[in-house]
């Protein structure tokens, strides 16, 4: 879990520094641990990109878009902030290797200090990155290289990257960021799980009926159609969060709290699960496309640069499958998960949905469920049953027990980024993903991928602000199970 040992001095170099992760995520997150005392007065953060920017249009740059994001109650802070910040230009695989002279000047002297190579630019660009970083000599031992999802998109070029970035920096330097890992209530889940003692005998096929993994979001796809036609639902949230939401949830308790005790656990949950091929594709995944519908555009009528194409039909915003993990504890345990654009909400959840009791004397019972909620207002549930107050025949009512956060704890919650970017300076990857674990993922996701590819068929159309198309309701609905929103 995350380290509180105190800063080290670094160098923080940000490819793709001017970008939208960069100035939406990362400069507030640096903001908050500068504030907080968490980064050295020495630490720099230096933006790399092809701008052409001098450090102090940089500086106007932040202070123009960043400072509105976050609280500046001390303006002598922000400046202090500001000073850390410079830019350097350069082109990536280009004949022009002056940025990387510039970068070279900027960095030399300061070998000592911590190195952090962050790399928010497309995947194409971190083999090229990497090299260069190593033909200017700037890759120290003191160095890391944290790496933005998506990791290639299938399992062949993501072993290429990691391939080009494995032979420069060795595994241990290597950060492969899901921001999901960095949010409270997914940490909390392994709080809830290993240092409780009342779930553990009940975590397991005697007493679990089910699991729901959910992500959804109200946001469509606005003039991100160049990515998302080649990323799909799938790709872009399964593949990472959605997956590593399971891992925790099924993994087998660590022996330690380390970084290799808890990765190891979870790439063996990866592992276990089964694989959904041919025929079983159809059977167990639900794949749609949002038309237009309330007011709001369908995918296809998305603003962007471009007009739709045949990978705009075919590509998937809203993804539900059936997955099944065969191992002695889980057995028999489907977890369902879903994901998807323009749907009526924002949440993400974890729902563990407990068998009946096994005899019943009270008419009306609905059987427990825990629901961890990572967004919006970060809790845990206990939904119990309980009877309503009054005289006559008992009536069951589920009642939720809940945890929230935000009203429990005063301290303010940090964004994930904030503390992904902290345990990067600190140099602890547990909330990283090793290559197994994310090659293990690209494993089970493939076939999917092929065979949606090979079917020809389009997605399912689901109007916009909906809960997905029909066949997700059908892919519970089968066994009489249903979506958690539809029965609370
Ligand atoms: C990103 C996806 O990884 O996660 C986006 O690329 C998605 O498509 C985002 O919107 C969701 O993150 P969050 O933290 O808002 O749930």
């Amino acid at each position: 879990m995350s380290t509180n040992s105190p800063a080290h001095t670094a160098d923080l170099v940000v490819f793709g520094g001017t970008g939208d992760l960069s100035m939406r995520k990362l400069l507030p997150a640096l903001y908050h641990s500068d504030r907080d005392g968490r980064l050295s007065p020495e630490t720099r953060v230096i933006a790399m990109s092809r701008g052409g920017l001098t450090d102090a249009d940089f500086r106007g740059k932040v202070d123009a878009e960043v400072r509105d994001q976050v609280p500046v109650d001390d303006p002598a802070m922000w400046q202090r902030f500001l000073g850390r910040l410079h830019h350097v230009s350069v082109d990536v695989g280009g004949a022009d290797k002056s940025g990387w002279g510039a970068l070279s000047r900027l960095l030399a002297g300061h070998e000592q200090r911590d190195r952090v190579f962050y790399l928010a630019s497309p995947p194409r660009t971190f083999g090229p990155f990497c090299r260069e970083l190593e033909e200017a000599g700037l890759v120290t031992p003191r160095s890391r290289v944290v790496l933005e999802k998506p990791l290639g998109h299938d399992l062949p070029s993501a072993q290429r990257i990691n391939d080009e970035v494995g032979a420069i920096f060795d595994e241990r330097q290597i950060f492969r960021i899901d921001h999901y890992l960095g949010k409270e209530t997914v940490q909390n889940l392994l709080v809830l799980r290993f240092a409780n003692a009342f779930l553990e005998p009940i975590w397991n096929s005697l007493w679990i009926d089910h699991v729901q993994i959910t992500a959804a979001e109200t946001v469509g796809t606005p003039g991100r159609r160049g990515y998302y036609d080649h990323a799909g639902a799938l790709r872009d949230m399964v593949q990472n969060h959605l997956l590593q939401l399971l891992t925790l949830t099924a993994m087998e308790p660590p022996a330690r709290n380390d970084r290799e005790a808890i990765r190891d656990e979870k790439v063996k949950v990866l592992q276990a699960l089964r694989p959904i091929t041919g025929t079983e594709v159809d059977r167990f995944t639900v794949r749609g496309q949002y038309t237009e519908a309330g007011g709001m555009p369908g995918y296809l009528d998305e603003p962007a640069s471009t007009p739709p194409t045949d990978a705009s039909r075919r590509v998937e915003t809203f993804t539900a499958i059936r997955a099944e993990i065969k191992n002695w504890r889980w057995a028999g345990v489907p977890f369902y998960l879903r994901t998807g654009k323009r749907m009526p909400y924002r949440r993400s959840e974890i729902v563990v949905q407990f068998k009946d009791v096994p005899h019943s004397i009270f008419p009306g019972g609905t059987p427990n469920r825990l629901v961890l909620r990572l967004q919006p207002e970060e809790g845990i549930e206990l939904h119990i049953m309980a009877k309503e107050p009054g005289a006559g025949e008992v009536t069951l009512k589920p009642v939720p027990m809940s945890l929230s956060f935000g009203k429990t704890f005063t301290a303010r919650v940090p964004e994930a980024y904030e503390r992904l970017l902290t345990d990067v300076l600190a140099g602890n990857p547990t909330l990283f993903m090793r290559r197994d674990e994310v090659e293990a993922a690209w494993r089970w996701i493939d076939p999917i991928l092929s065979t949606w590819e090979s079917s020809g068929d389009l997605p399912e159309p689901y109007p916009a602000g909906t809960t997905g198309p029909a066949g997700a309701h059908e892919l519970l609905g089968r066994s009489g199970r249903q979506w958690h929103e539809e029965d609370v």
